[in-house]
């Protein structure tokens, strides 16, 4: 039986993806290092430095790991200038009816984000408070596909894992949640969740709530 729902934040509530691209795009050009959308999509639900580690497998230096965490620095802090720009209308659509749907029918809800810019993007489009929880980059030490992530958000709320599903754009998720013990739900780009739904508005997450 499911009793709380924990949704990864980033393309699963709020699209940062493009933010995230133009942050790093604006730091690899200015190392002249190759940046492209493809390699932008393997860096969804992977946490900050090791999405670093992906982007300077183009790089034909080596970095030290102090210029490692000034490269890290400077992209987050051009992240930040673009994230300041979110309002509530860059809530996904259906989000916040299926999160409605869920409070009213007494379903916890939870967040379980790899970033540690949860707390600013969550004030940022008006869910600062709303979920029962907030798991995020933190309050971890390994993130996706390691499960801790979820496995906190759990304990928070004080749900079992098996009475717990959780909510993916990213395969390094889905993976995260099944190493956890949850039910997962694979939506847009994500696979191998137990369910799946192209996104949150045409999902009749209420169902596979009850189903599951
Ligand atoms: C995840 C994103 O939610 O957070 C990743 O999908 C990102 O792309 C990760 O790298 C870490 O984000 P932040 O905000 O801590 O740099
Ligand atoms: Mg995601």
């Amino acid at each position: 039986m499911i009793k709380a729902v924990i949704f990864d934040l980033d393309g699963v509530i709020v699209s940062t993806d493009d933010c995230h691209f133009k942050a790093w795009k604006k730091m690899a050009d200015e190392e002249g290092i190759y940046f492209d959308r493809e390699i932008n999509n393997r860096l969804r639900g992977v946490s900050r430095m090791e999405s670093l580690e992906i982007v300077l497998e183009k790089s034909e230096r080596e970095y030290s790991e102090e210029e490692k965490l000034q490269l890290a620095e400077r992209k987050n802090d051009y992240y930040k200038q673009l994230i300041t720009e979110l309002t509530p209308d860059d809530i996904l659509p259906g989000v916040k009816d299926r999160l409605e749907e869920l409070k009213k029918n007494g379903i916890k809800i939870a967040i379980g984000s790899s970033s540690k810019n949860t707390p600013i993007i969550l004030k940022q489009i008006g869910l600062d408070g709303y979920f029962d929880a907030v798991s995020d980059g933190n309050n971890i030490t390994n993130s996706k596909p390691d499960p801790e992530v979820f496995v906190k958000a759990g304990q928070m709320l004080g749900i079992d894992s098996e009475n717990c599903m959780i909510v993916e754009d990213a395969d390094a998720g889905i993976e995260a949640g099944k190493r956890a013990g949850m039910r997962t739900l694979a939506v847009q780009n994500a696979h191998g969740g137990d369910y799946s739904a192209e996104n949150l508005l045409n999902c009749d997450l209420l169902k596979i709530v009850s189903e599951g």
